[in-house]
């Protein structure tokens, strides 16, 4: 929590995202870690956020009606009725890249194609810029290629060592972006 105050003094601090990541040390005298934060903060007011990008697509459970009996705020689909939903600083639908995953490196705290897209679309537009200054295993770049947003990065020599083996095979596309 220290990190907040410090944040503070030089961003305006918007939001703390906590991400689930579905995996860490289990301990039978507490409970296991299981969530990372991510510090949502822009320099000033005036500051892209590209809601409609990362809506989450998700299952109706209340399917309210319109009198005329069509859905109110949903789709009625095949194979269910979902809504497009504002997302939230609670991201539980994304795992950590598993070794069965095709994006998985060796990379010891590799993060999911996934998570850094959907805060990549939400805070860049294709012409922008993205600067990671710790790229470790190279996710900001796969992803950044995916959307065509250009990449700035830097990484310790230790982390590249670390990175993949062979090309990454990841490209993510993200379900709401049209890209
Ligand atoms: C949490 S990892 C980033 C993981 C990356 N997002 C990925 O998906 O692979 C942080 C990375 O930054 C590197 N790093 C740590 N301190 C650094 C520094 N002072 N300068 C450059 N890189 C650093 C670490 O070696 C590590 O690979």
């Amino acid at each position: 929590m220290l990190i907040a105050p410090v944040l503070d003094r030089h961003l305006h601090v918007r939001n703390r995202i906590t991400w689930e990541r579905e995996k860490g040390r289990g301990s039978k005298a507490n409970w296991k870690n299981n969530a990372e934060d991510i510090w949502y903060c822009t320099l000033g007011n005036e500051y892209t956020f590209n809601v409609d990008a990362v809506k989450l697509k998700r299952r109706v459970l209340a399917p309210y009606r319109h009198d005329d009996g069509t859905p109110k705020d949903w789709d009625e689909t095949e194979t269910g009725s979902y809504r497009l939903t504002y997302p939230s600083n609670l991201c539980s639908d994304i795992t950590i890249p598993f070794w069965s995953m095709p994006e998985n490196t060796d990379h010891p705290t590799q993060k999911p194609e996934k998570l850094i897209a959907r805060l990549v679309l939400a805070s860049s537009n294709p012409q922008d810029v993205v600067f990671d200054p710790f790229l470790g295993s190279g996710t900001t770049a796969v992803v950044a290629k995916s959307l065509a947003v250009a990449l700035v990065a830097s990484s310790s020599m230790r982390s590249i060592a670390a990175g993949p083996k062979a090309p990454r095979k990841g490209g993510y596309r993200y379900p709401h972006s049209g890209l």
